[in-house]
């Protein structure tokens, strides 16, 4: 038996393109095709020449439909290759890069707090936005005739209701919700989103973001408050070697009430035009938990004293990062933002 694998296998390399390709392949496995031909010649045979030929046609059909396919494979390749260079594509070039998204440097530092104040026993609690006029102010020592509700210029609601001016409501909210089997101690913070209805300007905003800390237990103290705020602004602020002091402050739910300063990061307490030449910068007000918020919340101040703080999270980033213009963070300009290239969890 003849065996034309030679031919058919230099007729498929031949062909120049995926037509010339298509005729090759209908003339060896078309009706009447060549290899079919050569297989069916096999059935002619005497029957003991069958088997060694048999097998001989079908390694030669398996050997053309391989060349077949590896040429089809070669002739796509190079038709595409052809009609891409046609366009100027460079496969070389690295090709589109997609963005991917960054934190908000307020979400980053919120989240490292978190982890920070969840590590040493504190749980999150979280309170509405619209909230009474008697969570944010009355229960918290501010009746409606108090001269402090002047310092908070409240966005008020039609029905009453207004939007939250700190995140200290939260606090009698928590409080009450813990009172009626009340396992001291109490340590909650609350992140979360206030409003303020301020002329906006470089160091203000109408909406900005604060974390509330509480922790009611028996002998609670101001040193507690200290070691407290000075653990937790370490971290946040990566400085281990950072003083804190307290002065007076005045807040109707805390007595005492404090502003917390740290030392100056700029010049270690110098003196420089940052920290004003006073080598210390204002970072939170706090204070021991005023016994009329303690029994608001259904809690007896008699056998029970606390602490709260109230942090402004984007003072501590600005501070952290050293932006200058509060209206960064809302401002929408990507270009800020992407300076803060943390992957999210
Ligand atoms: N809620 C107060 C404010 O926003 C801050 C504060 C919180 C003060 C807790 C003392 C204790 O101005």
């Amino acid at each position: 038996m003849k065996d034309p694998r030679n031919e058919w296998l230099s007729a498929i390399a031949a062909a120049a393109d995926e037509t010339a390709l298509a005729a090759v392949e209908s003339r060896l496995f078309g009706k009447k095709g060549e290899v079919q031909e050569l297989l069916r010649a096999v059935s002619q045979l005497p029957k003991e020449e069958r088997p060694a030929a048999g097998k001989a046609a079908n390694e030669v059909k398996v050997a053309v439909e391989a060349a077949l396919t590896a040429r089809r494979g070669d002739l796509s390749m190079r038709a595409m290759e052809q009609e891409l260079s046609a366009h100027g594509f460079d496969p070389s070039q690295p090709g589109p890069q997609r963005r991917v998204g960054s934190l908000h440097p307020i979400t980053i530092v919120q989240q490292e707090l978190v982890d920070l104040f969840t590590s040493m026993g504190f749980s999150w609690q979280d309170g509405p936005e619209v909230e009474s006029e008697h969570y944010n102010f009355d229960a918290l020592n501010i009746p409606g005739d108090h001269p402090a509700r002047e310092t908070q210029d409240t966005f008020w609601l039609d029905d009453g209701n207004l939007l939250r001016t700190h995140t200290s409501p939260v606090q009698v909210r928590t409080m009450r919700r813990f009172a009626q089997d009340f396992q001291p101690p109490l340590k909650v913070i609350v992140p979360g989103r206030c409003f303020r209805a301020e002329t906006v300007d470089k160091t203000h905003e109408h909406t900005f973001y604060q974390m509330e800390g509480l922790v009611v237990d028996r002998d609670v103290s101001v040193a507690n408050l200290i070691h407290t705020m000075k653990t937790c602004l370490r971290v946040v602020l990566g400085r281990q070697d950072l003083k804190v002091r307290l002065r007076p402050g005045f807040f109707p739910f805390v007595e005492p009430g404090f502003e917390l300063d740290v030392n100056c990061p700029f010049c270690h307490g110098k003196g420089c035009s940052v920290c004003k030449q006073s080598g210390w910068i204002e970072i939170l007000p706090c204070g021991m938990i005023h016994p009329n918020v303690l029994r608001q919340g259904g809690i007896d101040p008699e056998k029970y004293t606390g602490f709260a703080f109230g942090m402004g999270l984007q003072r501590v980033v600005m501070l952290r990062y050293g932006i200058d213009d509060i209206r960064l963070f809302m401002g929408g300009d990507a270009r800020f933002l992407r300076q803060f290239q943390t992957v999210p969890k």
